[in-house]
């Protein structure tokens, strides 16, 4: 399986996507939200509808495939390559802590890479328990970005992962990030305490090996990640540490250069698929009340202020 994933250029899987997102991958959402003719599904935080296009392949009829995302950017590209293959989408720019649907709107609700992003995740769970029909599946597929295997033939490839590690772990702190890297395996728990209950989580492997001498392009990306890093950083002691990682790993492509045919690098990061089941109680993600779903309306409907900011069927 091609996966790819380098810990090196990025400290979580954004932006990997188009590298890992295989066709097992894909069979194995499509067998869990298990689309039907006429059913809603809906994809949180879609990116540039890689799933969309997935599932509209499909060709289920009466299927309709919602999805949102708070990127407006990445909603108009997903619309236009709906459009592209004449899928019918319905797409709007929303977040996940907030969506602009009622409650249990959909069969199953998904989404994939999302939560690692995410400041409020028992919110951003909540918001997907309560916009999910009682029985309907949940799928939350987030890797552990915190917990990723790495081996290199070089000393100095061991020394560089630490350095990064650190380097971009200090970025996330003096920008404020609050986001959960090892999200992943926690998902299971979230679930339960949101009206989900947990059925299964499968793991799947993004791993990428270099056998011999790596590209000049992967090193350059590499000095390219910590550049772009440390343009918007004043702090110095950050910015000695990404100076001081930058040595690192010049010497580390030197060293890797000098070995030639005999240099290898292996690295893994494990990606979390857990499926859970939309159960009767749920806690209202505005209130925190504890309400009942047979009084919820099943209607979809899509709030003004969302509608404002936008929301578009793609055809
Ligand atoms: C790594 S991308 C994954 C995109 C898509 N799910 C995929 O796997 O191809 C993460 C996406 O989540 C979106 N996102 C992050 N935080 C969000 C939030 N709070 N509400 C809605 N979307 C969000 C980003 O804009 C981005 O498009």
């Amino acid at each position: 399986m091609a996966r790819y994933v380098d810990a090196l250029t990025s400290a979580t899987l954004k932006n990997l996507r188009e590298q890992w997102w295989d066709s097992e991958f894909s069979g194995f959402l499509q067998e869990t939200l298990r689309p039907r003719p006429g059913n809603r599904i809906l994809d949180v935080g879609c990116g540039h509808g890689t799933a969309e296009m997935g599932l509209g392949r499909l060709r289920v009829s009466q299927l309709a495939l919602f999805a949102i995302d708070r990127n407006l950017e990445r909603v108009a590209q997903a619309a236009a390559e709906g459009r592209s293959h004449n899928y019918r989408l319905h797409l709007a720019g929303a977040d996940v802590t907030h969506l602009p649907f009622t409650t249990g709107a959909f069969d199953a609700t998904f989404c994939v890479a999302v939560l690692q992003h995410v400041h409020d995740v028992p919110g951003a769970v909540r918001e997907l328990a309560r916009v999910t029909r009682t029985g309907g599946r949940v799928l939350a597929v987030e890797p552990d970005n915190a917990a990723r295997y790495w081996y290199s033939s070089s000393p100095l490839g061991a020394q560089a992962f630490a350095e990064a590690s650190r380097f971009f772990s200090a970025v996330r702190t003096v920008r404020g990030d609050s986001t959960e890297p090892a999200v992943g395996p926690r998902v299971s728990a979230i679930f339960a305490t949101c009206g989900i209950q947990p059925v299964s989580v499968q793991l799947f492997p993004v791993s990428v090996t270099h056998i011999g001498r790596p590209p000049a392009t992967l090193w350059q990306a590499r000095q390219q990640a910590v550049d772009c890093a440390l343009r918007d950083i004043a702090d110095p002691s950050v910015v000695t540490q990404g100076r001081d990682y930058l040595r690192t790993l010049a010497r580390y492509e030197d060293d890797a250069s000098a070995a030639g045919a005999n240099f290898v690098e292996i690295q893994n990061t494990m990606l979390f698929a857990t499926v859970g089941q939309r159960t009767d109680a749920m806690v209202d993600t505005h209130d925190a009340r504890v309400i009942s779903q047979r009084s919820a309306a099943t209607s979809l409907t899509v709030s003004s202020t969302d509608r404002r900011r936008s929301f578009q069927g793609a055809r």
